[in-house]
């Protein structure tokens, strides 16, 4: 979580940091913060809440500068306020950084800088490890890039963090492990950020700064070092990335961008990978490692949040499809319970951002045991998508509003493609079911575009029972994931309590929440549970709970029962959450909108959790 940005070369450093800063908000928002220097003096402003209070706060200050640091943040150590926003100052007041991650063992070091006369103007771990960089250069008499290097050897955590120094008018240090850093190359000058969004109007070309690597950033030079101070060359990327991606390009959100964009990102998943005619599906990542794959005695997904619940339905496809066994952890839990890996277990580890440290660690301890890992992520050139052996993207372009929705949809239609290629090269299904769900997996880009054609219907829903204190989502089988998943974007942009539930498992206890004033949202399109799915409907009618369908267009039974419906096309059970997942995004919307919720940055909430 934090955004953090830098620029050093011949422009204004004020705008591009502050322009960066408003893309990366995302990944926080609880405070914003600059430093600038100038003529020898370091200035250094910040402010408690969201990128665009801070500018106001600055409109008219001389703010000249070529060389300068942003941070928009996500409170990890101490509570959102101005004296615990980034950047900090050192002791000295000549040095000033600013940081994304946990310092964990910031606690000692305190302590003994507390000892030797130091003070803190901040609760934050950050402030902690740059007065340790300072007393290290003092004791050492040496340089801040020594003293920087000495201090990175001693701290336990993650950081990826930019540091200047009030008489160096040209150098931004950073260095990062296991927060994301990226350095844009320009002409004579240099752009850093946690991810590329600020850099591409700029510059195409990057460097990804690796894990235990430090940058010595100058507008003519980019030195690589390691914590053992030997060069690195800096491998540069070029970026595949246009502006307009991260813009909102005529939407109120970027959310509802995000959801009207699916029949296109969707398309580009499947585009060149799915080939309805042969029926064959090309997808090197997998091409490459079918043998594991079809060989695997067991597929453990690894994933949080949305993600997981993206593997919770790959879970019932590669069962039914490719009768291998799957377990789906949430990498939290993962990472720190031991578990048990054997010889011939896939990892797949589902992340949009790559970044999601819970899911980075986890993946790094079964690596370590000799777990193949597949990984199937988002962002292109992210750390999961670099520490897995082979992977598929998901191709669904920058997603930038907090809820995920088009990359979870894309996420789904490469497991999809997975499972079915699995199964193919196993001959778990037959020939026929084959290149049927080849056809319907190629159609779905229209039908989510029949879906989107007039969401009128969902908006005014939304609206009837925006006051709801709870809603319960219950689906089966494919469904019950999706029920999941239309609880969690309810809870995360309308901060509504919902919980999502096996419909048939509503009876062993959430039924006693039913009353007449409960929304209960079915899933309950046409599968092979629908017969049940209906009796659960009349056990919730019995109790006079509100009920809000989505329903398969064409069905009458569901919906002559239902008090609200939201319809989607048939398709084959296997894909069908890539559409009965749409109308929750769009009802979490409009419940959120209606409700005066930032719904692109809703409370609390980053949108990569780089934190443990
Ligand atoms: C989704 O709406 C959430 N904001 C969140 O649950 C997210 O899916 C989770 O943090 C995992 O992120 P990742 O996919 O980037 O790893």
């Amino acid at each position: 979580m934090c955004g953090i940005v830098g620029y050093t070369g011949p422009r204004e450093a004020y705008p591009i940091v502050l322009k960066g800063l408003k893309r990366l908000e995302y990944r926080g928002y609880d405070s914003t913060g600059v430093a600038l220097l100038d003529n020898g003096h370091l200035n250094v402003y910040k402010k408690k809440g969201k990128v665009a209070e801070l500018e106001e706060t600055l409109i008219g200050k001389d703010l000249h500068s070529h060389i300068g640091i942003g941070h928009t943040r996500w409170a990890t150590h101490g509570e959102p306020s101005d004296r615990n926003a980034h950047p900090h100052l050192s002791n000295s007041g000549e040095l000033a950084m600013l940081h994304n991650g946990i310092i964990e063992n910031y606690v000692p070091i305190k302590n003994d800088l507390l000892k030797k006369g130091y003070t803190f103007k901040s609760d934050t771990d950050t402030e902690v490890l740059l007065n340790f960089i300072e007393d290290i250069k003092k004791n050492n008499n040496c340089s801040l890039e020594e003293a920087l290097r000495i201090a990175l050897k001693r701290i336990v955590g993650a950081y990826c963090i930019l540091l200047v120094e009030q008489n160096d008018p040209e150098t931004i240090y950073a260095a990062r492990k296991g927060s994301p850093l990226v350095i844009g190359i320009g002409k004579g000058e240099h752009f850093l950020a946690s991810d590329a969004s600020p850099i591409i109007e700029y510059t195409k070309e990057v460097v990804y700064v690796n894990d235990y690597e430090i940058a010595i950033v100058r507008p003519d030079e980019l030195i690589l070092k390691n914590l053992g101070n030997e060069k690195q060359t800096p491998f540069i990327t070029k970026l595949d990335m246009e502006l307009a991606s991260i813009e909102k390009g005529g939407y109120d959100h970027f959310m509802l961008k995000e959801i009207h964009e699916q029949p296109d990102t969707i398309h580009d998943c499947l585009r060149g990978r799915l080939l309805p005619e042969t029926g064959q599906i090309i997808m090197s990542g997998i091409d490459d490692n079918l043998e594991a794959l079809v060989n695997a005695q067991r597929i453990v997904i690894v994933a949080c949040g949305t993600s997981w619940h993206a593997g919770l339905i790959a879970e019932y496809m590669i069962e039914e499809l490719c009768r291998i066994p799957v377990e789906v952890e949430y990498a939290s839990e993962f990472r720190y319970r031991n578990p048990i890996i054997n010889r011939g277990d896939v990892i797949v580890a589902i992340s949009q951002s790559g970044e999601t440290a819970d899911t980075l660690v986890a993946l790094e301890k079964a690596k370590e045991q000799g777990a193949f890992i597949l990984g199937v992520v988002n962002v292109v050139g992210s750390s999961i998508a670099r520490i897995s052996h082979a992977g598929a993207y998901t191709h669904a372009g920058h997603e930038i509003g907090v809820a995920s929705t088009k990359a979870f949809t894309g996420q789904l239609a490469v497991l999809s493609m997975m499972a079915l290629k699995i199964a193919y090269a196993k001959a778990t299904i037959t020939e026929e079911r084959y290149m049927q769900l080849v056809r319907d997996l190629h159609a779905i880009p229209e039908k989510v575009k029949e879906i989107l054609k007039d969401t009128s219907n969902i908006k005014a829903i939304a609206e009837k029972y925006k006051d709801a204190k709870d809603f319960l989502f219950l689906g089966r089988g494919y469904n019950f994931p999706v029920a999941l998943e239309g609880a969690l974007k309810l809870k995360e942009i309308s901060y509504i309590h919902a919980e999502g539930y096996p419909a048939a498992e509503m009876k062993h206890g959430p039924i006693a929440l039913v009353d007449e004033n409960l929304p209960v949202v079915f899933v309950a399109t046409k599968d092979s549970y629908y017969e049940k799915i209906v009796s659960n409907v009349q056990e919730i009618k019995a109790r006079k709970g509100k009920v809000i369908a989505v329903a398969t267009e064409g069905d009458e039974v569901i919906p002559g029962m239902s008090n609200d419906v939201m319809f989607v096309p048939d398709t084959d059970e296997v894909i069908a959450p890539l559409l009965s997942t749409i109308p929750l995004q769009l009802l979490s919307y409009y419940v959120g909108i209606s409700k005066g919720i930032d719904v692109d940055k809703p409370r609390n909430l980053a949108k990569s959790v780089t934190v443990e």
